[in-house]
């Protein structure tokens, strides 16, 4: 019996809803598979801590979430109390960065059960895998003279070693989904680093003779994924595209409130974090309201990064046959609470 033992932080707003939620699923699970169990140990890190204390997590807690396997994460952000700049780099960004998970997995599918915004989903089944460790999202850059003439100024920083990170693991996915990857690229406007992400491309792409690919420019992929997203299988971007990008993606599967992300150690030096796309969600936090789907997803992509396949899958179908049922949050049309999705999901699971 594998016993994992999992950093649980839940965050803020919602965050401290949908964890315990996708916890009880997680547990359902293992209890039905005798091969692995979980230890979820609770840190009470967020803006609420960062009200009391002055920091979003104390000055060790990168050296305590050494010590675990992984880490499953709600949402953070409490934006009328704390600039989200500082709760974002003091515990998401800061976290992503020391545990060098460089990569973003986020997939973009239509669920059974689901209506899509779009009038012709046709079914689709995305994968986003987004440089998570450098690119626009850099320290590089400044702010000077106050006032009047001021000027910022923000570098964006490619390097070779993580561009081709992100794209040998785009294409490695690609082998076991449908064999194509879309790179995108802006190389129109951004004069030097997407030339070179392009270059990238072309070179990491020559060792995967077997997998068809696509090079479209960021604004025009935002465009097709409206347009025809069942054109896509696993789609390879920077940090700022793959952000905006996965939004969309929420989006076009129905709402980001079931829109799930893993943030990867793929050399599992350090535990990799599980956190879904949504925030904190203010405006519904302390309801009951708040759709879980996010989060459970989320610990499916967990127990997929663990080996666990089966498992991972008998959680979405969970999901889809709740979802057939019509047992939904009102953020995807329906008149469930959080609770009594959860309920369904765990009956699926019998
Ligand atoms: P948000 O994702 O929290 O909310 C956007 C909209 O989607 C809201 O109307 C919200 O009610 C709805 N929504 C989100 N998740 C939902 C769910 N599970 N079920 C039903 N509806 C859901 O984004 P927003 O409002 O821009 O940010 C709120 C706070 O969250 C900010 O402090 C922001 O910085 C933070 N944030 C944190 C993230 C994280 O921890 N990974 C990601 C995005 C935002
Ligand atoms: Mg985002």
């Amino acid at each position: 019996m594998k016993l994992y033992k999992i950093a649980v932080i839940e965050g803020d707003g919602i965050g401290k809803e949908v964890v315990p939620a996708a916890i009880k699923v997680l547990n359902a699970v293992a209890e039905m598979d005798s091969s692995f169990k979980f230890e979820w140990t609770y840190f009470p890190w967020g803006c609420d801590y960062y009200l009391q204390h002055g920091e979003m997590m104390p000055q060790d807690g990168i050296e305590t979430l050494k010590q675990y396997d992984q880490i499953f994460l709600g949402a953070v952000g409490m934006p009328e109390l704390v600039p989200d700049h500082i709760s974002l780099w003091g515990l998401l960004i800061k976290i992503r960065r020391e545990m060098k998970q460089a990569i973003n997995v986020r997939p973009a599918k239509l669920l059974k059960g689901l209506e899509s915004p779009l009038k012709n989903p046709n079914g689709f089944n995305i994968t986003v895998v987004r440089e998570n460790s450098e690119g626009e999202y850099s320290e590089s850059g400044g702010r000077i003279h106050q006032g009047q003439d001021e000027i910022a100024m923000q570098n964006a920083v490619f390097t070779r070693k993580a561009t081709e990170r992100a794209m040998r693991y785009a294409f490695e996915l690609a082998k076991s989904s449908r064999g194509h990857v879309t790179s995108a690229t802006k190389s129109n406007g951004l004069t030097y680093s997407m030339p070179f992400w392009d270059e990238v491309f072309a070179e990491v792409k020559k060792d995967y003779p077997d997998i068809d690919t696509a090079v479209n420019h960021i604004d025009a992929l935002a465009a097709f994924f409206v347009m025809k997203p069942y054109a896509f299988d696993v789609v390879v971007a920077s940090n700022l595209f793959g952000d905006i990008l996965t939004d969309l993606g929420g989006a076009i599967m129905g709402s980001i409130g079931i829109a799930p992300a893993a943030n990867l150690n793929i050399e599992r030096q350090f535990p990799s974090m599980f956190e879904p796309v949504h925030g904190s969600a203010p405006d519904i936090a302390g309801k009951g309201i708040a759709n879980p789907i996010g989060q459970i997803w989320t610990g499916k992509m967990m127990l997929d990064f663990l080996g666990h396949q089966e498992a991972g899958k008998k959680v979405l179908e969970a999901i889809e046959a709740t979802l057939e049922k019509g047992i939904k949050t009102g953020d995807i049309g329906g008149h469930s609470t959080m609770y009594e999705v959860v309920e369904e999901i765990l009956n699926q699971l019998q």
